[in-house]
């Protein structure tokens, strides 16, 4: 082997959102959980991670880039992963740059990783899924590693939970598994993004201070202090898992929705049932759930479904294009932008529901009359940051256009 090379290959991985929500774990260094749990992944084009990974017998340790800033992997799940992957290695032979890399090589080859989030962190919304799915994936393909995706989902599982069901596209499930080492603790796809192409998703990214309790140090206080954890666990999850892919592949949206919403509000409860309680919704959130709520009702059938992480964000499912037009008429009407937000940034992604909602090249969302079902009508400008359009969407892909690399092809440093 020369000395000059560096080999790379740049991924791109979605991020999902859990419409049977992950909470607890039985075993917190596998990240193995207390119940089964699905979710949808969302279009990449608007929420995505990619990561580019790189070898080359220069470079001296193990380093990672998370949007442009070089952090420690020295962290367990970090560690975790990498390990994992490095067992996995095969043979790599590239005969155009004259590199041939042994099994046995890898474990003497440190690694670049280069890692660029499309949307803001602070927003709150899943970094952490969509990164250790794209770091375990762009690995995979360095590496020439044979697991198939469910596989390598059991490795992102121990970077971080919900990152095992951003290795597929459309609505994956996490299946619990019972083996103690995690082995049959992986993700599988239900149906792929085309099943249910009628969805449309609206993110409201709610505006709040930093979130308070951290996903991973508030699951462990649930499982320690929370009964109605228990009994979630036990009783409720295992029949609405059933009655969700049920749902799901039979295109029935007013039963995912019902299911949508009650997991949400069971997730948020067992939050309130923990000791210390933890808040992760606010004024703004519960207004949201409202506001759904009174609309469904009034349409005789559910139009949206609604669903939150820990965070304020609310992820808005709407039965169709016509729905979610309908749906942000009556969100800006409520949750009108700051008078010097224009309304370009204040809806990203998916822009082209702005013309179904006769919003397109509208200044100001003064115009917009209040939804009738809604008696007070009153206005809370600034409370939601901006709205998020997107749509169910693909699993992993890996980039082979170079450009699109976040290291330098010839130094394996950050462009
Ligand atoms: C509320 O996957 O972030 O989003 O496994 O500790 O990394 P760790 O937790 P994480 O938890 C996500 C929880 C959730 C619900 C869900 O995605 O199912």
């Amino acid at each position: 082997m020369g000395e000059k090379w560096v080999l790379m290959k740049t991924a791109q991985t979605p991020t999902n959102i859990a419409v049977i929500k992950y909470r607890g774990k039985r075993d917190e260094t596998l990240i193995l959980p207390v119940n089964d749990s699905i979710s949808v992944t969302l279009d990449p084009a608007h929420l995505c991670t990619t990561t580019t990974v790189a070898v080359s017998p220069a470079f001296q340790q193990d380093r990672m880039w998370l949007n442009g800033k070089e952090i420690s992997l020295s962290g367990g799940r970090y560690q975790n992963c990498l390990r994992e992957i490095r067992k996995r290695a095969r043979e790599v032979e590239d005969k155009e740059k004259g590199i041939k890399i042994e099994k046995k090589d890898w474990e003497k080859l440190h690694l670049h990783i280069a890692s660029y989030n499309n949307f803001p962190t602070a927003a709150g919304l899943a970094s952490s899924a969509a990164g250790f799915a794209c770091l375990v994936f762009a690995l995979a393909k360095l590496m020439n590693v044979e697991e198939d995706e469910s596989q390598l989902s059991a490795i992102a599982r121990q970077g971080s939970g919900s990152a095992c069901r951003s290795l597929f596209g459309g609505f994956v499930k996490w299946i619990m598994g019972k083996e103690e080492d995690g082995s049959d603790s992986l993700a599988v796809q239900l149906v792929d993004e085309k099943h249910w192409d009628d969805l449309f998703i609206v993110i409201a990214v709610v505006s709040s201070r930093q979130k308070e309790t951290s996903s991973t140090s508030g699951m462990h206080e649930s499982v320690e202090t929370s009964l109605l954890l228990q009994h979630r666990a036990k009783e409720v999850v295992p029949k609405r898992t059933i009655q969700m892919e049920e749902a799901i592949k039979g295109r029935d949206f007013a039963s995912f929705a019902k299911l949508t919403c009650a997991d949400s509000n069971q997730f948020h409860a067992v939050c309130l049932d923990t000791s210390p309680p933890i808040f992760y919704m606010n004024d703004t959130s519960h207004r949201i759930i409202s506001h759904v709520e009174k609309w469904n009702r009034s349409e005789g059938s559910p139009q949206v479904a609604y669903t939150f992480d820990a965070g304020p964000n609310a992820v808005l499912i709407a039965r169709n294009r016509k729905a979610a037009a309908q749906l942000l008429q009556r969100l800006l009407f409520s949750f009108p932008p700051k008078s010097d937000t224009d309304l370009d940034s204040y809806i990203i992604g998916d822009k082209t529901i702005l013309q179904d909602a006769g919003l397109e090249g509208m200044r100001d969302v003064e115009a917009l009359s209040p939804p009738p079902e809604n008696g007070s009508a009153q206005k809370y400008p600034g409370d939601v940051n901006y709205f998020i359009c997107t749509r169910p969407g693909k699993g992993p892909i890996l980039l082979s256009n170079e450009n699109l690399a976040l290291l330098d092809p010839e130094t394996g440093l950050p462009k």
